[in-house]
């Protein structure tokens, strides 16, 4: 992970120097941004237009993305910028495009859960879903709408009902777990962030959320009261943001920031690159449930190998919280599959 945000960092660097025109015969992939002129979409379009490795960025939503659009269009990176408006252009939206990221839906204001934004974003994720079943098939698809937790099932479903469904290929995006668990670590340990890597695993919602601190890298040893405050910091600084936003969303800019990091990733790996791994929450038999956020090694099919190894050898206190975790998971996620299946 240490490597994939110093690569993430260094080419942006290196582009700062580069003239643009020089990258542009690396430029070959088509992203797809599902709700480009919300809070997350505006910045994370941005953020991919800064890839070298994408030659097209399509942005959709169903109001306010042509003059997202327009804007973007003028940086001189090698991606196109097309603008897509409303249903009758989602079609063309996903068409040909190799990885969909989908943040379309409500964010949470305080007060209130993940789960609580299940009754909108469910429909608006099955429906986008069901337009990539359509036409990319093949793709990456990124759900980013909350809760993932459930969402995530909701898009499998969705796929197995077109019959396209390929479990390697649907991601529900946990990397902000991880960019937190890491800059918290750092910090708190006083150690270079760069080389800080802890891993996080099974869902993204509250105690679902369990950061494996004792598989921190570099080594680091914690106190019984350090990996408490930490677990809790990691777990709830979703909330933390939601409260000082005070009614105003949830995160938008850490989230772009590391979606646009999966994103490059996941790039990386159709790209051939084989040293590619990020944590994500996927369909998977690591556990006794359907669903769980592992680190992945990800390649050209999409999830290469589950690392399960980060899941030996665990402290008591991650054991603990493995198990209590289980029944709000299970429960996410068979509420994802029956919403799936209850529509027509
Ligand atoms: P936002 O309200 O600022 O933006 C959402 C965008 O989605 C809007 O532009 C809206 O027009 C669009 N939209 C709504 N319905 C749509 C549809 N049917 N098709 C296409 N676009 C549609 O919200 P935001 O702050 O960008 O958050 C978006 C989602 O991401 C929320 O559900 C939030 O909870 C989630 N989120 C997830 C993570 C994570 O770690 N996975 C982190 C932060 C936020
Ligand atoms: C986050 O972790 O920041 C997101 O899931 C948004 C939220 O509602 O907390």
């Amino acid at each position: 992970l240490a490597a994939i945000q110093r690569s993430f960092v260094a080419k942006a660097g290196e582009r700062n120097q580069r003239s643009y025109m020089q990258l542009q015969s690396q430029a070959s992939f088509k992203v797809a941004v599902l709700g480009a002129a919300g809070g997350i979409g505006q910045p994370l379009a941005l953020l991919i237009k800064m890839s070298p490795l994408v030659s097209a960025l399509h942005l959709y939503d169903i109001a306010n993305v042509k003059g997202v659009a327009a804007d973007l269009s003028h940086c001189n990176t090698p991606s196109q910028v097309l603008d897509f408006t409303g249903p009758s252009e989602l079609a063309s939206a996903l068409k040909g495009v190799n990885v969909v990221v989908i943040p379309a839906g409500v964010p949470r204001k305080p007060g209130m859960t993940r789960d609580d934004l299940f009754s909108i974003n469910a429909g608006i994720v099955k429906n986008l879903v069901e337009a990539a079943a359509d036409n990319c098939p093949d793709a990456f698809i990124h759900i980013i709408s909350n809760p993932i937790n459930s969402t995530v099932p909701i898009a499998a479903e969705v796929l197995k009902k077109k019959g396209v469904y390929d479990p390697k290929k649907l991601f529900g995006v946990t990397t902000l777990d991880v960019v937190r668990a890491n800059t918290f670590v750092a910090q708190k340990k006083n150690l270079k962030l760069i080389d800080v890597d802890v891993p996080v695993i099974g869902g993204h919602a509250g105690m679902t959320i369990l950061p494996l601190l004792s598989k921190t890298r570099p080594s680091v040893t914690f106190t019984d009261e350090e990996v408490q405050e930490l677990t809790v910091r990691i777990q709830n600084a979703g909330t933390e943001v939601v409260e000082a936003k005070a009614g105003d969303g949830s995160a938008t800019l850490s989230m772009a920031y590391a979606a646009a990091r999966f994103v490059e990733s996941s790039l990386r790996a159709l790209d051939g690159d084989t040293d590619v791994y990020e944590c994500t929450y996927i369909e998977s038999d690591v556990t006794d449930l359907p669903f769980f956020a592992s680190r992945v090694k990800l390649g050209k099919k999409g999830v290469e190998a589950v690392i399960t190894k980060d899941l030996q050898g665990l402290s008591e206190y991650e054991e603990k919280a493995l198990e209590t975790l289980k029944a709000e998971l299970k429960g996410s996620i068979e509420k994802g599959i029956a919403f799936a299946n209850k529509q027509p």
